[in-house]
C-alpha cells in the first residue's frame, strides 16, 4: 500500500491563490483570490484542499496530518515558474559585459572573442558531469528564491553531440534538484562557425538526426530557435519547424529581440510562446494579443544589455498573455533573480501585483504548456512558497529583497 501522508500548513495571513484570473489581458489587484488566515492541505504532493485554517483544523487533525503551526506572519503564493532560462552553461563572459559598457558594438565583441560562440567553446570544453553540477547549483539557487520550475535550454553545443551532451545533463541535473527542469532544445541558437555547410543544412541535420533522439531518449519535448539577423531568419526556419510540429514538438522562439520579425514566425506555427519582443512595434503586439502564443518578457536581457524592456504594457493593455522570465544567461542576462526582474519592470512598465505576479506563476506555466500548477487549488502541486510579512503588496514592493522564508515542491519542504 504507499503510504499517504497529509500536512496541514497555516494559519497563512494572506493566501494569494491566482485562481481564476483570466490568461489574457490585464489584471487588477482586485481580481485576485486573496484567502486571509489559510490553511493549505497537502496529500503527498499535492494541494487537498485550500480555505480557512481553522474551519480545516479540526479534519486534518482527525485524519492525523502533520501541523505546520506557522508561528508569524507568512503570505503564500504558488512556487514561482521560470519559463525561459539557459543555465545550463560553462564559463563566464564578464568580458563582454565590461566591453559593452565600455561602448564596444556587439561585432567588436565578436572579433575579440566573444558572444554566444564563446559560450560554446567553453559548454564543450565542460565535460558533462561539471555541467550537470553547474546546473544543479543554479537550479538550487532559483529554488532558494521560490523558483519551483525552471525552463532550461540548450543551445551552447551546436552540433548534434554537443547538444545531446547539454540535453543529457540538463537530464541528470533534474534527477539531482528538488526544482522541476523543463527541458528544450535551442540548437537553433545560432548558425555554428564549425559546420560546413549553409544554415538550412545545419538544420536540416538538427531536425534528421537530433529530433528523433530527443524523442527516444525524452530529452526534451521543446524546440526553440532565435530568428534574428545574427541568427537564423523567417525562411531558414519553417522546414525546420514544419518538422518539429510534424513529430509533435511544443514549439517557442526568440522573437523581435533587435528588430521585429520573430513574432509573426511564432504565431505562424502557433507557438506556445514568443520570448523576448523588446523590439515588438504595434504590429507584432496586435498579433500576439489575437493569438494564444504567450509573449514572454525578459527584464533580465534588458538590464544586462541596457536596452529598452519588453512593452509589456501595451500587449497587456491590447489583449495579450504576459509571462516573466530571467532569460539567466552569460551573455546577456547573468543576475538570474527572477523576482527583482519581474518587480522592476513592474515600476518601469506600469504593471500590477496581478500582472506581475501572474507573469510568474499562472501565464508562465501556460507559456510551458503545464496546467497542474502555478495555481493554489485543490488537485495541484503543492508547490507553495511563504514570504515572511502579512502584506502580498510587500513581495513586489521589496523589488526582489524579500525572500521566501519556506519553499515546497511537491508538498516536500525543501
Ligand atoms: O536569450 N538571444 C539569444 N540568446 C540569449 C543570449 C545568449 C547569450 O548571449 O549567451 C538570450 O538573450
Ligand atoms: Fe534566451
Amino acid at each position: 500500500m504507499p503510504t499517504i501522508k497529509h500536512t496541514l500548513i497555516g494559519p497563512i495571513r494572506q493566501a494569494v491563490t491566482m485562481a481564476n484570473l483570466p490568461l489574457k489581458g490585464a489584471l487588477k489587484d482586485e481580481q485576485m483570490e486573496i484567502i486571509s488566515e489559510a490553511g493549505i492541505l497537502i496529500k503527498n504532493d499535492r494541494i487537498l484542499q485550500i480555505g480557512s485554517y481553522w474551519d480545516m483544523y479540526p479534519e486534518a487533525q482527525s485524519i492525523g496530518a502533520e501541523i505546520l503551526n506557522l508561528k508569524g506572519d507568512f503570505v503564500a503564493l504558488p512556487g514561482l515558474i521560470d519559463c525561459h532560462t539557459h543555465i545550463c552553461f560553462g564559463g563566464s563572459r564578464a568580458k563582454d559585459y565590461a566591453m559593452r559598457n565600455a561602448g564596444k558594438s556587439y561585432l567588436e565583441i565578436a572579433k575579440a572573442g566573444g558572444g554566444i560562440w564563446d559560450t560554446v567553446t567553453k559548454t564543450r570544453k565542460a565535460g558533462l558531469e561539471k555541467l550537470v553540477q553547474l546546473t544543479i547549483q543554479r537550479a538550487n539557487r532559483h529554488l532558494k528564491d521560490g523558483i519551483t520550475t525552471i525552463e532550461v535550454k540548450s543551445g551552447y553545443g551546436l552540433s548534434v553531440e554537443e547538444e545531446l551532451k547539454m540535453l543529457r545533463a540538463i537530464k541528470q541535473a533534474r534527477e539531482n534538484t528538488h526544482a522541476d527542469l523543463i527541458p528544450t532544445c535551442l540548437a537553433a541558437h545560432i548558425p555554428p562557425k564549425d559546420f560546413e555547410g549553409t544554415h538550412r543544412d545545419y538544420l536540416k541535420a538538427i531536425a534528421e538526426e537530433l529530433f528523433p533522439i530527443l524523442k527516444e531518449e525524452g530529452l526534451s519535448n521543446r524546440i526553440d530557435a532565435f530568428i534574428e539577423d545574427t541568427a537564423f531568419s523567417a525562411e531558414d526556419i519553417q522546414s525546420y519547424f514544419h518538422k518539429a510540429k510534424e513529430m509533435g514538438f511544443d514549439i517557442t522562439v526568440h522573437a523581435d529581440q533587435f528588430y521585429a520579425g520573430g513574432s509573426q514566425v511564432a504565431v505562424d506555427f502557433g507557438a506556445i510562446s514568443a520570448d523576448h519582443l523588446e523590439a515588438s512595434g504595434e504590429k507584432e503586439i496586435r498579433i500576439l494579443a489575437a493569438l494564444d502564443t504567450i509573449a514572454v518578457a525578459l527584464p533580465g536581457a534588458s538590464m544586462g544589455l541596457g536596452v529598452p524592456y519588453t512593452p509589456a504594457r501595451k500587449l497587456l493593455d491590447a489583449g495579450a498573455s504576459l509571462a516573466i522570465a530571467s532569460d539567466w544567461n552569460p551573455g546577456s542576462a547573468p543576475m538570474g533573480d527572477l523576482l527583482m526582474q519581474a518587480s522592476i519592470l513592474g515600476t518601469f512598465e506600469k504593471l500590477s501585483n496581478a500582472e506581475v505576479l501572474a507573469g510568474i506563476t499562472c501565464r508562465a506555466a501556460a507559456a510551458l504548456n503545464l496546467n497542474d500548477r502555478g495555481h493554489l487549488v485543490s488537485g495541484l502541486l503543492a508547490d507553495i512558497i511563504l514570504f515572511p510579512t502579512d502584506d502580498y503588496r510587500e513581495i513586489t514592493y521589496q523589488q526582489g529583497r524579500l525572500k521566501p522564508g519556506m519553499v515546497f515542491k511537491n508538498g516536500v519542504r525543501v
